[in-house]
């Protein structure tokens, strides 16, 4: 979604904005813009790629400072006008913004009041602070550089104020060459500063590379930064003294590092993942470092996605190990519910700690009441800092839109809270912890092992050619599969626009079985346990009526072989981590299917990255 950066004190403004834009591409945006703060605004936008933005700045002037931005759009179409950075009519301040304004048509009400000649260039929300900032420096002096930085500060905070809703904000005024002024609320925003050049930005991976700490902003914190430092208030208009943070990814972290796109390479990290997740946390009769507030008699699970779909996962197996109830939302959903009974505990799942709905269904927990718990990926988030205990995913920043690498790191953090809440509750035992921690030491080799393994390559093409001129697709699984075949089929959908459906096999005559035609391919995911045998029906049922099924199993699978037009057989691990393994294939089934049809894996259509509006 949108992404902000701005610069101030470097002498390669234009250049370090681009750059800043770039790293922020893979969140989704439509149309961008940056704003040189020089005597004057300059402003370049363009809808579409930064490959249409790059072409208006290249003759641009020096300057030390600038903000530029990344729209996704909400209030208005994908327009020049409607990107940002906005202006004021007489173009003496230019601003930058992510969230939405909720009390927008009072204040468009009350500029007009003022001004009946007032002129809004754009539909956008994020124009009126423009108007308001300038209306306010005004109210001091015509002439900006008559008034004091004080002035500035409190005309800052005067628009803030009748700010309703949420925003990450940046805004320059002309003639003040060096200062950008910030505020957040309810949305992300970063700061850096190494005594000579200041940085701004929405997104941790613009300045990785480019600063190794940085201020994280709490709730309603603004202020000004410049090149000489920044200045940093609260709500309450104090002073705060913020510690600078350690950056906790590298530059790596954000850069392909000789793989062709972010997906494949993110896919390839997962045995990274679960070494870094699992590591001083699991041992063979012991779960350490997982602080969960108390006992529960009922946990509530909430997340978007892929998010929603580990925590699926997580329910299982819960359940299965503590046998505590455990119900999981949609989390825009879970604010219609009921409040959950005495003793619950909400957990949220989130890869970025950004996504508004998540963000929502946590602080409405806390209003009830009741303790939370956030498994992340990124530890600097907002999620992070709001719930009572977090559970870092580890898994290095995910710049691919279509989630990979953090659904196997949000899996393992449920699997600790399974194992935990069972061993507390005696119904997970030292020798099945010992006996889980065997295999998960060797699951990383087995991932490896299963990613370079050039048979699996080969059926992996094989199952490709199935959805050659496909446009609709079924995965089905059951119990601890169930949610890979969820995974499974949100990841085609996401990154190959094929329709694509994840159903529990029990399902299937209760509707999409209708579906079902000659050659419909069918991904039929291998389950644990009585479950399996069921599905091996499903996938007759399916077969029966022409489509072609792929089914993916384990190699100790000898019954798959004849129920299924093509067998994708993985090594075996505990059944607790064998759907990991599954879902490994699905993810580059879909790849290869997207990059077959030629899409944009990194960056599907439509989608963000973060989506931090509700
Ligand atoms: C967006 C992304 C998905 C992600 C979901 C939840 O829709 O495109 O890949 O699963 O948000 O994101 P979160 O950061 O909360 O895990």
């Amino acid at each position: 979604m949108c992404g902000i950066f701005g610069v101030t004190g470097d002498k390669d403004t234009t250049e370090l904005l681009i750059h800043g834009l770039k790293r922020m591409e893979y969140r989704g945006y439509d149309s961008s813009g940056i704003c040189l703060n020089n005597e004057e605004l300059i402003r370049k936008r363009a809808v579409g790629p930064l490959s249409n933005l790059e072409p208006l700045v290249v003759d641009l002037p020096d300057s030390k400072c600038g903000i530029a931005h990344t729209r996704w759009a909400t209030h208005g179409a994908p327009t020049v006008e409607n990107a940002h950075p906005h202006v004021s009519s007489e173009l003496d301040v230019a601003v930058v913004h992510n969230g939405i304004i909720e009390n927008e048509v009072e204040l468009r009400n009350f500029l007009k009041s003022d001004d009946k000649e007032l002129e809004f260039e754009s539909e956008t929300d994020s124009e009126l602070v423009a108007h308001l900032l300038s209306k306010e420096l005004k109210k001091i002096n015509s002439k900006i550089k008559n008034i004091t930085e004080d002035q500035i500060l409190s005309s800052w905070k005067n628009v803030i104020d009748k700010l309703e809703g949420s925003y990450a904000l940046a805004a320059v005024i002309s003639g003040r060459e060096d200062s950008i002024l910030f505020a957040r609320k309810f949305a992300p925003l970063i700061l850096s500063h190494d005594g000579k050049r200041g940085l701004l930005a929405s997104d941790v991976s613009c300045v990785v590379g480019l600063s190794e700490s940085v201020f994280y902003l709490e709730e309603g914190d603004w202020g000004i930064i410049k090149d000489l430092g920044v200045k940093i208030f609260n709500i309450d208009g104090d002073t705060v003294e913020l510690k600078p943070k350690k950056l906790e990814w590298e530059l790596g972290d954000a850069e392909l590092g000789g793989y062709p796109t972010f997906m494949l390479k993110e896919i390839y990290e997962q045995p990274r993942v679960v070494r870094d997740c699992l590591r001083g946390r699991l041992s063979r009769d012991k779960i350490k470092g997982v602080k969960i507030p108390y006992h529960p008699r009922l946990l509530r699970i909430v997340g978007c996605g892929t998010a929603y779909n580990a925590g699926l996962l997580a329910r299982y197996y819960i359940e299965q190990l503590s046998k505590i109830p455990v119900i999981l939302d949609h989390a825009h959903e879970f604010r219609y519910g009921a409040p959950s009974g005495p003793k619950s505990l909400v957990v949220g799942i989130s890869q970025s700690g950004e996504t508004a709905d998540t963000l929502a269904a946590i602080d409405a927990a806390q209003e009830r009441g009741y303790p939370t718990l956030g498994i992340v990926n990124v530890e600097s988030s907002t999620i992070a800092r709001n719930v009572d205990h977090i559970i870092g995913i580890r898994a290095g920043p995910e710049i691919g839109v279509a989630s990979t690498k953090a659904f196997t790191g949000q899996v393992l953090g449920g699997l600790l809270i399974a194992m935990k809440l069972g061993q507390d509750s005696k119904n997970f035992h030292r020798e099945d912890l010992s006996y889980f921690d065997r295999h998960a030491r060797m699951l990383p080799t087995s991932m490896e092992r299963m990613l370079n393994d050039q048979n699996i390559k080969t059926k992996l093409w094989e199952a490709q050619q199935y959805f050659s001129g496909k446009n609709h697709a079924f995965f089905l699984g059951r119990n601890t599969s169930y949610p890979i075949a969820l995974e499974g089929a949100l990841k085609l959908k996401e990154i190959s626009y094929i329709h694509a459906e994840g159903y529990a096999g029990g399902e299937l005559k209760h509707g999409p079985l209708a579906l079902v035609e000659e050659g419909t391919p069918i991904v039929v995911i291998a389950s644990e346990g009585s479950s399996h045998k069921k599905l091996l029906g499903n996938a007759r049922e399916v077969s029966s009526r022409g489509a072609k099924v792929i089914f993916i199993t384990h190699q100790e699978d000898e019954l798959a072989d004849s129920h299924a037009d093509l067998v994708i057989k993985v090594p075996r691990t505990h059944d607790l981590l064998q759907p990991l393994m599954y879902n490994i294939i699905c993810q580059l089934l879909s790849l290869n299917i997207a990059e077959e049809r030629g899409c944009n894996v990194d960056r599907p259509r439509n989608l963000a990255k973060s989506v931090t509006v509700e």
